[in-house]
C-alpha cells in the first residue's frame, strides 16, 4: 500500500489522505524510443528537427525508475506534485482559487494568471518538499501546455522550464485531457489499452476510444457547452455556496430534491450519434428558475424552506437529465468502440465532474448492463491535480517522447508552445454528425495526429 500525501495551500481545509495500493505498473512499455521521436512540446524544440537524441536523454534516471514533478495550470488550481513511475505518489500540493471563483461566479483569466502567479513557486516548494526531496533528484519536469487558458498555461510552463533549465532536467508538455484518461491507469493495474474514456469537466465533455498510448479516436464531444459549465451556471443560478465550486454544491443541494418536478427534456435525443449539447439545457433550466420566481440574490443560506425546496427539486431534475444525457451517448459509444476495438473491457470516467457520485452510480450501471469495468479515480485524482500530469509525463518519457533541457538562461520573453485548443484525438469518421460546433478557428493539430504521424515517419 503506498499512500500519497495531499495538501492544499490558500483557505480549503485539508482533504483525507488517499491511499492507493499499487502492485507495481503491469502495462510497462519495453521500447525506448532514442532517436528521430516526436516532439510535441517546445518551441525550441519543434523549431529545429523533431527529435529526442541520446544526448537529450536524462543521466539520473532509467526509464524504469523515474521521479518527475508535474505541474498542472491549465485553469483555476495551481498544482503540482511528484510521482514515482511504480505509481507512487510522493507528494501532491493543491492552491485553490475557489475564493476567487466564488466572489466573481467563474473563471476570470486575467485574475487567475495573477493568482497562479503568487502561489507557483511556493507550490512547487510545497511539493519537493513533501516528498523529502530537492530538484536534484528529480528525472523530469512533465507541465500542462494545453488546452487551457493561455495566461495560465503560461505560468505553468515558464515555471517548469525555469525548474528543468536550473537543473539540466527534461522536460515532457503534457495534454491536460490525456492525463485525465492515463490517471487511471495509476489506480486500475489492469487498465491496458485500448478502453474507452468518459472525460467531463468544465470545459470539455469527451468519449474517447484510447487505442494506445497518444492513440485515440473522438467519438463524440460537446457542440457548445460541457456538462460542468451547465452544473456551475445551475448552481450559481440557484445562489448556491460556490466556495467549493458549482458542481459539489449543486450535487449536494440535489439530494434533497425530486428529480421528477421539473420536466426537463434530455439534449440532442434526436441526433444517433455520440456529441453533448448542454446550452439547450442550461436555457431550460434558466426559464424553470424564473417562472418560479427564484430570486438569485438570495443566498441558498437564506432562502425559506419552501424556496429551498424549490431550488432542491430544480437541482435534482437537472442532474437527472444532465447526466441522461451522458448515460445514452456512453452506451451508444460502447457500440461504436466495440465495432472499432472488440476487445475493451474498462470504461474511465475521469475529469471533476467524475467525482459526482450521482455520475458514478449511474455509469456504474450502463457498464454493468454492457459487461464492462468501470475505472473512476478518486476524487482528488478526478479534479485536477498535478499527479495526472506528473504521470502522463512517465508514461510519455517512458516512450522516448520528450524535450532537452531547456537553457538555465531562457530570456523572459521567450515565446512558449501553449496550445489553448488543442484537440486529444482525430474524429471518428462515421460518428460525425451535422449537429457539431464551427468552432474550428486555431485548433492545434490534434496530439494523435502529431504522435502518429511521427510515428509514421519513423
Ligand atoms: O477537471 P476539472 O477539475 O477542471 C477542468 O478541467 O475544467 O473540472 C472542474 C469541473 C467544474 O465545472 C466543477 O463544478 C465540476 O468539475 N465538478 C463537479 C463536481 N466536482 C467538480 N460537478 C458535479 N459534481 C461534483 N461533485
Ligand atoms: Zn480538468
Amino acid at each position: 500500500m503506498l499512500s500519497s500525501a495531499i495538501s492544499r495551500l490558500n483557505f480549503l481545509p485539508k482533504p483525507s489522505i488517499a491511499i492507493l495500493s499499487h502492485e507495481g505498473f503491469k502495462h510497462c512499455e519495453q521500447r525506448l524510443w532514442n532517436l528521430n521521436c516526436s516532439l510535441l512540446y517546445s518551441r525550441s524544440c519543434v523549431a529545429s528537427t523533431p527529435r529526442v537524441s541520446s544526448s537529450c536523454a536524462p543521466t539520473r534516471a532509467s526509464k524504469d525508475d523515474l521521479v518527475v514533478l508535474g505541474i498542472e495550470t491549465s485553469c483555476d488550481d495551481t498544482a503540482v506534485a511528484v510521482v514515482r513511475s511504480n505509481g507512487e505518489i510522493l507528494s501532491q500540493v493543491i492552491s485553490s482559487q475557489s475564493e476567487l471563483l466564488a466572489r466573481y461566479g467563474g473563471v476570470a483569466p486575467k485574475m487567475a494568471e495573477e493568482a497562479h502567479s503568487l502561489v507557483i513557486d511556493q507550490v512547487v516548494e510545497e511539493a519537493l518538499d513533501k516528498a523529502n526531496l530537492t530538484a536534484n533528484n528529480l528525472s523530469a519536469v512533465a507541465v500542462t501546455i494545453g488546452p487551457g487558458l493561455s495566461l495560465c498555461l503560461r505560468v505553468g510552463v515558464r515555471k517548469a522550464r525555469k525548474l528543468a533549465g536550473a537543473f539540466n532536467l527534461p522536460i515532457i508538455g503534457v495534454h491536460h485531457m490525456e492525463a485525465h484518461a492515463l490517471v487511471a491507469r495509476i489506480i486500475e493495474h489492469d487498465l491496458h489499452f485500448p478502453f474507452l474514456a468518459l472525460l467531463i469537466s468544465g470545459g470539455h465533455n469527451l468519449l474517447v476510444l484510447a487505442r494506445d498510448l497518444g492513440h485515440y479516436i473522438q467519438l463524440g464531444t460537446t457542440i457548445d457547452d460541457a456538462i460542468g459549465e451547465a452544473y456551475d451556471k445551475t448552481a450559481k443560478w440557484l445562489a448556491l455556496d460556490l466556495r467549493k465550486s458549482g458542481g459539489p454544491a449543486l450535487e449536494e443541494l440535489a439530494k434533497e430534491g425530486n428529480a421528477q418536478a421539473v420536466k426537463f427534456s434530455t439534449p440532442m435525443k434526436q441526433h444517433k450519434d455520440c456529441n453533448f449539447s448542454y446550452a439547450g439545457l442550461k436555457t431550460q433550466v434558466r426559464l424553470a428558475i424564473e417562472s418560479r420566481n427564484i430570486n438569485p440574490e438570495i443566498p441558498i443560506s437564506a432562502a425559506s424552506i419552501q424556496e429551498r425546496s424549490s431550488r432542491a427539486d430544480i437541482a435534482a431534475s437537472f442532474q437527472r437529465i444532465a447526466v441522461l444525457h451522458l448515460e445514452e451517448r456512453c452506451e451508444r459509444a460502447i457500440d461504436w468502440a466495440r465495432k472499432i476495438d472488440p476487445s475493451i473491457k474498462h470504461l474511465v470516467v475521469s475529469g471533476g465532474v467524475a467525482s459526482n457520485k450521482y455520475v458514478r452510480s449511474r455509469l456504474y450501471t450502463v457498464v454493468e448492463k454492457n459487461d464492462l469495468k468501470l475505472v473512476c479515480p478518486p476524487p482528488n485524482l478526478c479534479t485536477d491535480n498535478g499527479v495526472m500530469v506528473a504521470w502522463t509525463g512517465i508514461e510519455h518519457f517512458r516512450m522516448g517522447r520528450f524535450d532537452p533541457p531547456p537553457p538555465a538562461d531562457e530570456p523572459e520573453d521567450f515565446v512558449y508552445d501553449l496550445r489553448p485548443r488543442w484537440p486529444l484525438g482525430e474524429e471518428y469518421a462515421e460518428g460525425r454528425s451535422e449537429a457539431r460546433s464551427r468552432r474550428t478557428a486555431r485548433i492545434h493539430p490534434s496530439l494523435t495526429s502529431i504522435i502518429q504521424g511521427s510515428l509514421r515517419q519513423q
